[in-house]
């Protein structure tokens, strides 16, 4: 079969690269407190990423976290000429992107460096490492040194964010990969590979006749997930040359052999009982070895992908939440007021979840906290700003424990680094600015990917630096010879701006 080397690979077709908001060290720092510990303070944190591709994740993490420092590695000279790029483009000197194998890391480091002087000559090593999409790519021997490189590298109180392919998940997921792989082998291009893996999977669906089996239904499935794919993920994702997925009962074993412990998901969520059926709960709740348990529940849930936070063995991680750790935290919550229902309890309140359920709620200080945070949405409020307002601390404490695991309730450990209130001199990201010069995907202040299409703010977006106040914004408007059909379309100029504003707003988009 005639596939090209990992190398190779990436220096030929790019992966698309993107944030992930699960490993933005704001989110670790509020997993790390959820569970008991003291993680590094983002002010000043030093954060690496191994197998940063082109730095779509590293860079908006450096550009909301202006005193921190970003270390990106990758293999291929090309990805990493492009992350250099765009961190000019976006005058990011905070964050430093080298080619190189990530396990020949260790020997650089032990050489002066002017950036990371405190990770130099045995020094206090990082506070944040992230691998997304690398440990499963690279090939065996690579993968089993990369946990022990992470553990000599991390800082006493370290995170370390992993996302890696799961059996027993994958299982059906490797069939397809296998199918396509053969299909492709021979193909003169990236191009033509895809096109013939895609076509093989395409007349593989037809072929089976049992229209309405098991079998059929997860290829059906599977179909959707590779249509949904750009080439340039497809190559890598699904038919990259190295793909080792694993059982996390073993990923856990071979992090406790290199002294690292697992504290939970970066999605909080998955591991919470209160999200399994009554069965499942009780199946779970039989099982003492944590590594059974989170093995049982990627049987349960046929799981193919995991985002696991680990940080040292020596850490006293806690696995019930305890009030006294939220105080510093940040809240929002995107549940919205429905009111009283006719069929509910005395006083009691219901709220839409983002699911299209509802919960019911009767003590009158957690309705009260949730109005609040409803009319804020999507800004935070301070943990103390909320109790003191609703007059009550046990209980924004409670629902913190009980939606947070859920999903229905957000934590960030400092005030958002957006603003939902356009100021005079309106602002978005360097980055920000430059990305929608590129094209339509920016990335917000939350750390995700948003699409912005319509005209009139892709031209005003690269205008808002902070000191480009609204009568300029309006004079270029008039100027603009192509007006957007969708955003208010004929209104005066101020009217236009406005809607943008506060669209920009809305998407987390506009810097404090
Ligand atoms: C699937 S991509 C993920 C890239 C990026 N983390 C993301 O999610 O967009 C895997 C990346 O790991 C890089 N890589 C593979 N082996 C590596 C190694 N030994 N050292 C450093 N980077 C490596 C590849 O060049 C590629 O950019």
């Amino acid at each position: 079969m005639n596939r090209p080397s990992l190398h190779a690979s990436y220096q030929a077709t790019p992966y698309p690269s993107r944030p992930v908001p699960l490993s933005h060290p704001d989110h670790l720092y509020v997993v790390g407190r959820l569970h008991g510990l003291a993680p590094a303070p983002l002010t000043g944190a030093r954060v690496l990423e191994l197998g940063c591709g082109a730095g779509g994740n590293l860079l908006p993490m450096a550009a909301t976290l202006p005193e921190g420092r970003f270390l990106g590695i990758d293999l291929s000279e090309r990805q990493i000429h492009m992350a250099q790029a765009a961190a000019q483009a976006a005058n990011l000197d905070n964050v430093e992107f080298r080619a190189g194998d990530a396990l020949a890391l260790e020997a650089s480091l032990t050489s002066p460096l002017v950036s990371f002087p405190a990770v130099a000559g045995g020094g206090q090593g990082f506070d944040y490492i992230i691998l997304h999409g690398l440990y499963s790519w690279v090939p065996r021997d690579v993968q089993a040194a990369l946990l022990p490189l992470c553990a000599r590298l991390l800082a006493p109180n370290g995170m370390i964010y992993i996302s890696y392919n799961t059996y027993p998940g994958w299982h059906m997921r490797g069939l397809v990969r296998e199918l396509m792989l053969r299909a492709g082998g021979g193909a003169a291009s990236p191009a033509e590979r895809a096109d013939q893996a895609r076509a093989a999977l395409d007349n593989l669906i037809p072929a089976y006749a049992q229209a309405d089996d098991g079998y059929a239904t997860s290829l059906a499935e599977e179909k959707a997930r590779v249509d949904d794919m750009e080439d340039s993920f497809l190559l890598h994702d699904l038919l990259e040359v190295e793909n080792h997925p694993v059982y996390v009962d073993d990923f856990l074993a071979r992090a406790g052999a290199a002294d690292l412990q697992f504290i939970s998901e970066a999605n909080v969520a998955a591991s919470r009982e209160e999200n399994f059926s009554p069965e499942a709960r009780r199946q779970l709740a039989a099982l003492d070895d944590l590594a059974d348990r989170e093995q049982c529940i990627d049987f349960i849930l046929n799981r193919s992908f995991r985002q696991t936070v680990l940080c040292a063995d020596g850490a006293a991680v806690q696995r019930q939440i305890a009030p006294g750790w939220l105080h510093d935290l940040y809240l929002a919550s995107p549940l919205r007021p429905m009111g009283q229902d006719p069929d509910g309890g005395p006083g009691e309140a219901f709220f839409a979840t983002p699911d299209g359920g509802r919960i019911g709620l009767t003590a009158p200080s957690a309705i009260a906290a949730l109005n609040h945070l409803a009319l804020l949405w999507p800004d935070f409020m301070a943990f103390g700003k909320l109790a003191e307002t609703v007059g009550d601390g046990a209980i924004v404490a409670q629902l913190v424990i009980d939606l947070y695991p859920r999903n229905w309730l957000d934590l960030l450990p400092r005030s958002p680094f957006f603003t939902t209130t356009p100021g005079p001199l309106p602002k978005a990201t360097a980055l920000a600015r430059s990305q929608i010069g590129q094209g339509e995907l920016v990335t917000d202040l939350r750390h995700r990917s948003v699409t912005i299409t319509d005209i009139s703010t892709r031209q005003l977006l690269p205008l808002m630096d902070g000191r480009t106040d609204r009568s300029a914004l309006l004079a270029a408007i008039a100027g603009f010879e192509t007006r957007d059909p969708t955003l208010a379309a004929d209104a005066a100029p101020e009217v236009l701006l406005d809607a943008v504003l506060q669209q920009l707003a809305e998407r987390c988009l506009l810097v404090q």
